[in-house]
């Protein structure tokens, strides 16, 4: 089992545990502050069924009356009115100040489950179970909670930090192949912005990873949380440093809409994002050939895309890209990498480059 602590300012602090299979073992639990111990286990309808009983039991056996809240399962409930409805069902449950949340389930959850604690009687604990690798390696920390509106995603939210972040590796076990190889593209992406050692160990035990080898996968998790927790330690609320972390983000979130969500998953968009961002590293002398290179063999061997499957529209594209009509032909700000481990945050880029990158990543509709 591993041990990692996110410490903020004014004294604030987290424990992280990750390990192979944290609910067959307490010795961690005493280590946590818990305001009562009364809870619910927020997660979903797939998630109630594969593991929410695990869950449950582990803490009911320890004396915690924790009930079990469920959500739609899908990105499309992650929205106001599916928070409204939670935040009936846990009045109805009796729930005050003092009671917590345990946000079982990929992102959707760890993000629906921190903003509802945000703002449920003003705020109250909430604990980070995630069951993604993509949930594991990247939104169960840092405290970035948020929903979707119809104009686009995360649009309202806020930053509200966990109280423990607890990942059980056996989780992984239920989760489909793509969902898992999405993950895989934020832990690439945190290897490139670590720097070399990270993405050298990705080359390495590409084969391990992919069949979800056990000490590997402890290792890729820890990795990837270590260095999350210390941008978030430098940069809780982005004021700059955290932008790094949307590496691949400006191309593959525009990507992702353009194409209608749920076509290409984020994590697969992600990783064309970042294929599209060292191109244009290039183009720009920003980055070289070499870094390009690495990072084609590395999103290769992971069995991440390069290209997206269909033909793009531009115009959708680009009003994705630039958010929204207003402030089309605008400069986009993108992070780019000048080297592994050497992120550029803040390059304004033109749609003339941007017009340049497109064929490397799809093909163009019209
Ligand atoms: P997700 O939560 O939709 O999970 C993907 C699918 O896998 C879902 O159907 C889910 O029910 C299922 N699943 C999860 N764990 C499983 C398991 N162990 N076994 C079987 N099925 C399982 O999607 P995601 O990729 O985990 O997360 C994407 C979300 O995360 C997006 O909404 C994104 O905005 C958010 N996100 C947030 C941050 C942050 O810092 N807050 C960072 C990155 C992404
Ligand atoms: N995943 C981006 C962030 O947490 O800032």
């Amino acid at each position: 089992m591993r041990e990692i602590v996110v410490s903020l300012s004014e004294g604030r602090s987290y424990r992280v545990f990750i390990g192979p299979s944290l609910f067959l073992r307490d010795d961690w639990l005493q280590e946590i502050p818990f305001p009562s111990r009364r809870g619910v286990i927020l997660t979903n309808d797939l998630l109630k069924v594969l593991h929410a009983e695990r869950v449950q039991r582990f803490f009911v056996q320890r004396g915690y009356a924790v009930d079990v809240v469920a959500v739609p399962d899908g990105e499309e409930h992650k929205n106001l009115a599916t928070v409204e409805k939670v935040y009936h069902r846990l009045l109805a449950l009796d729930l005050d100040r003092k009671s917590f949340i345990l946000a079982l389930g990929g992102g959707v959850i760890t993000d629906l489950a921190g903003f509802v604690a945000s703002t449920f009687l003003r705020g109250i604990a909430y604990y980070q179970i995630p069951t993604s690798l993509l949930a594991q390696v990247d939104s169960s920390v840092g405290g970035k909670t948020g929903v979707n509106l119809e104009e686009g995603k995360n649009l309202v939210g806020t930053f509200y930090q966990p109280s423990g972040v607890f990942i059980d590796l056996s989780f992984l076990e239920t989760l489909p192949e793509r969902e898992y190889r999405e993950g895989l593209a934020e832990v690439a992406k945190t290897a490139f912005l670590e720097g070399k050692d990270f993405t050298t160990f990705l080359l390495e035990h590409a084969e391990d990873i992919l069949g979800r080898k056990g000490t590997v996968l402890e290792e890729v998790v820890a990795r990837s949380i270590a260095f999350k927790k210390a941008v978030v330690e430098k940069d809780e609320r982005e004021g700059g440093l955290r932008s790094i972390l949307n590496y691949g983000h400006t191309i593959g979130h525009a990507l992702e809409k353009a194409m209608g969500y749920g076509v290409l998953r984020h994590g697969e968009a992600v990783s064309v994002g970042m294929r599209g961002e060292a191109f244009l590293a290039c183009a720009l002398g920003i980055g070289t050939e070499e870094v390009y290179a690495i990072q084609k063999t590395v999103l290769e061997k992971l069995g991440l895309p390069l290209r997206v499957p269909q033909k793009i529209n531009l115009n959708a594209f680009f009003s994705a890209l630039w958010r929204d009509k207003k402030r089309e032909g605008q400069k986009v700000r993108c992070t780019l990498l000048a080297d592994l481990g050497k992120p550029v945050t803040g390059v304004e880029v033109e749609k003339a480059a941007i017009l340049k990158v497109l064929p490397e990543i799809c093909e163009v509709e019209g």
